[in-house]
């Protein structure tokens, strides 16, 4: 029996995920740190759907989280034909204003549990010739942004890397794939102190971006922006000089700066 296992499931496009694939009739592993939010979830979705549903409560922004969770899924015998690596967090505010410690979190949680994920899962796919990875970045990877540097700059890797493996693996029978979304209607704000209707970007629900990106990964997209204003600004921006571009990242930061009070210390409870 394969699953598709998701980071992050317990809110906004992770849960989305969970349950756009609930519905196409596909077991799951939901991971993230709030277990009973995950249980709940788990209890809906196989209720609706007739599915199996198995939850693991994991903190992946410790440097051994990856391996806890692979070990969990070789236990319990789970082959894991997708694996979704969405969880993530937001930080807002000027790079040496903003813990240490919280940079640190944000890098081994969006990269390193993220290769880790992606090493560990691979063999098996690979011996089945059949497997998919979705990475979830951000729009945020095609450019620095001044007050979400490091944020910026780990969805650059994960742009990067899911691009290069993608390469490696063409004819392998595993489909990498990068999702790059704007602006999105999730907890992620509220957490981080954002006001995204500050920044002047559009902003959408999830539902059509995790849609967008199922589509996306089975047609083997090499990586996708959802929105069509998103996709102009994305590309129409490679067009500029990249100087221009920070200038106006940093106009858009300072507007969304100027009504809202900076957390300095998010998420790392
Ligand atoms: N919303 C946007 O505008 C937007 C745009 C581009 C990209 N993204 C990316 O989309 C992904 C999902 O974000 P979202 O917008 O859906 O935000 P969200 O609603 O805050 O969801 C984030 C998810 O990640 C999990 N998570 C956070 N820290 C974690 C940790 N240390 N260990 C395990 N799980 C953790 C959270 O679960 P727990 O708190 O229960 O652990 C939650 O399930 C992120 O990678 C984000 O960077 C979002």
């Amino acid at each position: 029996m394969s699953y598709v296992l998701i980071t992050g499931a317990s809110s906004g496009i992770g849960k989305v995920f969970a349950k756009e694939y609930a519905s196409r009739g596909n077991n799951l592993i939901l991971v993230a740190r709030s277990g009973e939010k995950l249980e709940a979830l788990a209890d809906t979705l196989t209720g609706t759907y007739g599915i199996n549903v198995r939850t693991f409560t994991q903190d992946l922004s410790l440097q051994d989280s990856a391996e806890k969770v692979f070990d969990f899924c070789k236990k319990e015998k789970l082959a894991v034909r997708t694996l979704v690596n969405n969880a993530g967090f937001g930080l807002n505010g000027a790079f040496d204003s903003l813990p240490l410690e919280s940079h640190e979190k944000m890098v081994v949680l969006h990269n390193l549990t993220l290769i880790k994920l992606t090493y560990l899962f691979l063999p098996e796919m690979k011996r089945r010739n059949q497997g998919e990875i979705l990475n979830v970045s951000s729009i945020t990877a095609f450019q620095g942004i001044p007050y979400n540097a490091v944020y910026a700059a780990t969805k650059a890797f994960v742009l990067s890397f899911s691009e290069s493996i993608r390469e490696e693996l063409r004819h392998s029978g595993i489909h990498v794939f990068a999702l790059c979304p704007g602006l999105t209607e999730t907890e992620i704000f509220e957490k981080t102190g954002i006001d995204p209707y500050r920044t002047l970007m559009p902003v959408g629900p999830p539902e059509p971006v995790v849609r967008a990106a199922i589509k996306a990964l089975q047609k083997n997209r090499t990586y996708s922006v959802p929105g069509l204003i998103n996709k102009i600004l994305i590309h129409g921006g490679r067009l500029l000089p990249r100087t221009l571009m920070l200038k106006l990242g940093m106009v858009l930061s300072r507007r969304e700066k100027s009504t809202v009070k900076t957390l300095a210390g998010n998420n790392l409870t």
